[in-house]
């Protein structure tokens, strides 16, 4: 397997070099173990030969660049800093400060702060409530071309897909309505990155995205922090990486890029089938779990998660997580409702042997929970505003008619009860003290 940075760095160390340079480590063992020890060799910094993340022209641009070959993407740009700054960096190439963005509500807090940061006005589309109950659901086609309709000024459409649970909206639709109200498509596919092998057209790349952010780290053999700016549209690649330097650090970890170079390796020869392949086993633990009588989550959706219906249960997710790593399990997320299983080609077959001995052993004592209505608060002042001026803390209860200083989410991956600038009103003070929410940031 050759891969560049890994053929780089291999160089450099080959030299023998007396490292009169960053970082304080100098590739020697520091005592902290075996493990991290072992790192420290290939722990660099930008020295000679092995090139630099912002200014590259080396190793690090032939692994991008072939990274785009196997996506299909116009440019790929690497991040040592998680979607989280290839999220940052789609806003600002994309919109421009005091645009506005037509954008599903379901988003990740980078997302808002990336917002707020930037000076963006963001218009809000409900997830349909389609895949299930406590989950968001999509974001319909139809609601996209209606706001672009009702909103001429917006400069992109931002769409969350898939969701935590694996819920997948329709992107090729969406993306084709978009275009035709000429606009941009960014896609948050933190949890997709996978999807390219797993079946056609699912990959934002595919269907039409003209950015989107792959988190490597949470589905492929990638260090934590390791993910990927795709950029769809080529009349946005010369900037990308200009404009990620706003926002990512100036040391870029090595490891994390390595890991990402020798992923890059595996993905070109074969572990594509592999992933391919995850999909067999979480498909059969599902259909044990219908047979046992739960639901499951409905629609297209990542075929890779499983998600187990918590709340027929008649267990909370301490009790239901609890029995899990009694059966040798541990789940990536619990809530009242459901449980996050993330699958991979590490998984083998005695892990899914647990779930299903686990599944085995219950069964349903409770219906189906029913979805509860979302709020749909009303704006008092601008995101930027609220996120960035001063703030204090209310008690819950005496939060009423306040404006939100932060964005709320009772639990991360559904969907914000309020966001900075909205006004709290009584239904939603009364589903945050629900949630277990004692205080609440407001705008002071
Ligand atoms: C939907 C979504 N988008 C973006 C992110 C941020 O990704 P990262 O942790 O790679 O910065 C997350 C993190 O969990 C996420 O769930």
């Amino acid at each position: 397997m050759d891969t560049p940075l890994f053929r780089a760095v291999e160089e450099y160390r080959a030299k023998g070099y007396a490292r009169f340079h960053m970082p304080g480590h100098k590739g020697a063992p520091q005592g902290f173990g075996p493990e991290l020890d072992a790192i420290f060799p290939v722990d660099l910094t930008e020295v000679g030969g092995v090139d630099s993340l912002y200014h590259a022209d080396g190793p690090i641009l032939e692994l991008e660049r072939r990274w785009a070959a196997l996506y299909g993407a116009a440019a790929s740009v690497l991040s040592a800093g998680g979607s989280t700054l290839c999220i940052q960096t789609m806003l600002a190439l994309a919109c421009r400060p005091g645009d506005t963005v037509i954008a599903g509500r379901g988003v990740h807090t980078s997302a808002v702060n990336a917002m707020g940061l930037l000076g963006l006005t963001p218009v809000w589309l409900w997830p349909d409530g389609s895949a299930g109950a406590g989950m968001g659901g999509r974001i319909r086609p139809q609601d996209v071309e209606a706001a672009l309709k009702a909103y001429p000024q917006a400069s992109a459409v931002y769409l969350t897909s898939p969701d935590y649970f694996g819920a997948m909206s329709d992107g090729a639709a969406i993306a084709e309505i978009t275009h035709r109200y000429g606009r941009r498509l960014l896609v948050d596919n933190a949890h997709g990155a996978h999807l390219k092998w797993m079946g056609k057209g699912l990959h934002p790349m595919k269907f039409g995205a003209d950015l989107c952010c792959d988190s490597l780290h949470k589905t492929l053999p990638v260090m934590t922090g390791g993910a990927m700016l795709q950029v769809g549209d080529p009349a946005l690649a010369g900037d990308a990486k200009g404009r990620m330097s706003f926002f990512g650090s100036t040391s870029p970890s090595y490891p994390v890029m390595l890991s990402i170079d020798r992923c890059l390796g595996l993905l070109e020869n074969g572990y594509g089938e592999r992933l391919r392949q995850v999909a067999v086993p979480c498909g059969e633990v599902e259909a044990l779990a219908r047979r046992r009588g739960f639901a499951c989550v409905l629609g297209p959706r990542d075929p890779s998660k499983i998600v187990l219906n918590v709340g027929q249960s008649g267990l909370n997710a301490e009790e239901y997580c609890d029995r899990l790593r009694r059966f040798g399990i541990e789940p990536e997320y619990a809530d009242a409702s459901w449980a996050v299983l993330m699958a991979g080609p590490d998984n083998g077959p005695e892990d899914y042997r647990r779930v299903e001995r686990f599944l085995e052993g219950l069964s349903p004592v409770c219906a189906e929970k029913t979805q509860s209505p979302v709020p749909r608060p009303a704006v008092a002042m601008p995101l930027r505003e609220a996120m960035l001026g001063d703030w204090r803390a209310v008690m819950v209860e005496e939060s009423c008619g306040c404006t939100a200083a932060g964005m709320v989410c009772p639990c991360p991956p559904g969907i914000p009860v309020v966001m900075p600038g909205e006004v709290i009103d009584g239904a939603m003070m009364n589903l945050l003290k629900k949630s277990g929410f004692f205080t609440i940031k407001v705008v002071k």
